[in-house]
Order: C-alpha cells, then structure tokens, then sequence
C-alpha cells in the first residue's frame, strides 16, 4: 500500500462549463487521528452535480468552495487504523471523505456497511442518491396509481430510480434523457414506458404524444428548457418535485425570458403544488427507506446500473464526462482496491 496521499483541490472559478483547470492535484502528508476517529482509504468515490454548484460564489444549500479547498464528496472506504473500538481495520464504511486516497474521519460520522452487497450500491440506490430518488418522489410526488409521473435526467443516477419507483407505486412513467442510445436503456432496462430524447427537434411533439393524458407528477432534474416542454402538460393540482437544475448549473440563462411568468401562470391556473427540496433536510423523516430499497433490489424490482471510471486519475475526466451526460446511470470512480479484509463481522 502506497502511503502519499493524493488529493484533488479546487484550483480555480470556472466560467461556463468547467474543465481540468478547474482542478489541481496535489501530495499531502497522510493524516493522522485521534481518539473516537478512524483512518479511511477511499475506495469507491461518488461523482455529484452538486460539486458544479459549490464552485460559485454565490448564496446555496451548501457553502461554496474556497480556492485551494479540497474538493468534497461521498465515498466508500477502508478503515485501516482505528481509534474506536466499535470499529476495526478492513471495516467498510461511507464517508464524506472528499477526492483524496486517506482521510481521518469521526467515527460517528461514518456509516458502516454489511459484506455481501455491492460497494457502488452504498452510493447509489442505498445511499444519497437512492433517498434523493425516494423522499422526493413520496414526500413532494406523492404519486397514485395510474397518474402519469414525467422524469428528467431520467437515464441518470436519480431520474433512473425515481422512475423505477413510480412504476412500483403504480404510475405510467415517461422518461428525458439525452440521446436514443439512452432512452433505449431507460425503457429495456429500467423498465419506463416511455422516453423521448430532449435533443430530438421533434422533442416537443413526441413528448405530446406520450402524455396524452397530462403529467401529475413532474421528477424535474434538470429544469431550463426541457421543464418549460413539460410544463405544457401539468394537469390540475400536478405536484413538481424541483430535484435538480442541471441545464442551469454551469451558468446558462433560461432558453425563455418569459418562463418564469408563463410558470407562475400555470401555478396558479392548474392549482400545481412546486417544491424544491435538499436530500437531507428530508431523508431522516423516511426511516423505511433503506429496508424499502434493499427488499426491492433482492426483488429485482429496482435494477442499478454503475457508469464505473477507475484510478485517480480519471476522477476529474468523470467529473466532467458527468456534466456532458456521458453516463448512464451512478457514474462512480473506483480508487483502490479492498486491501485489508477480515470476516466482516462486527466487533462485539
Ligand atoms: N435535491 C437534492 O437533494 C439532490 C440530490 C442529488 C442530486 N440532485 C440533483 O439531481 C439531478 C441528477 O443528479 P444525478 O446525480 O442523478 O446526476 P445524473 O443524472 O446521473 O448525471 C447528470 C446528467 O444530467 C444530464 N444533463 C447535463 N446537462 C444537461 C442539460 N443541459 N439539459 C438536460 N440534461 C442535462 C446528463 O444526461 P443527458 O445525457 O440526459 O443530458 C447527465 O448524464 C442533478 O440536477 C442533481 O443536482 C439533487
């Protein structure tokens, strides 16, 4: 096992768009921990939107990043020294660990996993992503059978499952994505029963086609110019679960000057109920979510495909392949291999 430790800061604002300069990499001395904390080696990361977000100054949910910070985010990781004797070398665990190879971690805000399941799905459908999907669809949604619940991003990490889980609580589903290649995938394996492409020139039509019957629910991960078609279709009292504006986040001005009156309009004249919402203001109001999740994924009703990059050094490139809709589902690095197993069962 090597001992330097890699990370990945924030080197610069980018306008637009961001690319690779946006990011430095650099070596840090490997940490070191104190009583009640646990040194962890990243071995899954989680790649978010929310990181373009977090590189504006501006008021968020979520503080923006300082130059020179290290960038932060979700992983998987090892626990290879432990100052908490509930917790024992080779212990998985999830953490906010940020992009780098070792990070000293409270143990109580580390989450530790069972053997057996993927260590990708502690990211996706049973992690942050799976309750974004859960508690935004069932708090805000609140989907009925036989509604019709429109999906954004929907070949994505999120809009995959939130699809998934309308269709397991009974609504017809439509899906946007981004290419045919994708909306094959959402159909055949994640099981929609429509999807039309938002770059297709005809997008507006196909999607009136597909909802001959209006949407009752929107899953918007996307907003701008897709959402303002979607709008189109809202029948009387819809609810619109404002996820994520993905379309926005590099910058970009809404495609209509006059989108935001015309959506006031419509709140209005169809009584629709909008809400935006943050994972984890919610998450812990759904206690039943992960035993929901993991019986649905045994049950096969909930399928989850990884968009998987290895090695550190293509942490930056999934940033950005993420941002260009390269992926098709959770878009995981995998850093390091699993080193230091033991049975896995948790100390007494
Ligand atoms: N509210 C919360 O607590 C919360 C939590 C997690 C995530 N989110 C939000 O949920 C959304 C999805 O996140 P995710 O992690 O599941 O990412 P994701 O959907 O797996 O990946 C991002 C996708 O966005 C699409 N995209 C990029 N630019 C776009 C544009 N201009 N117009 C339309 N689509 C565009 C791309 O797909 P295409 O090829 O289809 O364009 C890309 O694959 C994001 O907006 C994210 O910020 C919110």
């Amino acid at each position: 096992m090597h001992q330097r430790n890699r990370q990945i800061a924030f080197a610069k604002r980018p306008e637009g768009i961001p690319d690779a300069s946006a990011f430095v990499q650099r070596e840090a001395a490997m940490p070191t921990i104190g009583d009640g904390e646990l040194l962890c080696r990243t071995l899954v990361l989680s790649i978010d939107p929310y990181l373009r977000l977090k590189m504006h100054d501006r008021r968020s949910y979520t503080p923006p990043l300082r130059i020179g910070e290290l960038i932060s985010g979700r992983g998987v990781a090892e626990v290879v020294e432990s100052r908490d004797p509930g917790y024992r070398v080779g212990d998985i665990v999830v953490i906010s660990g940020g992009w780098q190879d070792f990070a000293a971690i409270k143990s109580s805000n580390a989450k530790r996993i069972e053997p057996g399941t993927s260590l990708g799905a502690w990211l996706g459908p049973l992690g942050t992503t799976g309750a974004t999907a859960y508690v935004g669809l069932l708090e805000i949604g609140k989907p009925r059978a036989g509604e019709t619940l429109v999906v954004s991003g929907a070949a994505g990490a999120v809009g995959s499952l939130v699809g998934q889980i309308g269709k397991i609580f009974g609504c017809r589903v439509v899906g946007i994505a981004g290419s045919e290649e994708k909306c094959r995938t959402v159909l055949e394996e994640f099981g929609f029963d429509a999807c039309v492409s938002y770059r297709d020139r005809d997008f507006g039509e196909q999607l009136r086609q597909v909802c001959k019957d209006g949407c009752g629910v929107y899953f918007d991960n996307v907003g701008g110019s897709v959402s303002f078609e979607v709008a189109k279709h809202f029948n009387d009292f819809a609810r619109i679960v404002v996820c994520g504006l993905i379309s926005q986040y590099s910058g970009q001005q809404p495609t209509h000057p006059t989108a935001l009156d015309e959506y006031l309009r419509l709140i209005l004249m169809r009584r629709l109920t909008v809400r935006g919402f943050i994972v984890s203001d919610i998450a812990a109001d759904y206690p039943a979510f992960e035993s929901d999740m993991r019986r649905w994924l045994e049950e096969g009703r909930i399928r989850f495909k990884e968009h998987a990059y290895r090695g550190f050094d293509n942490i930056v490139p999934a940033f950005l392949g993420m941002l260009a809709g390269e992926n098709t589902g959770k878009t995981l690095v995998y850093v390091a291999e699993q080193v230091a197993a033991h049975s896995r069962n948790p100390p007494a």
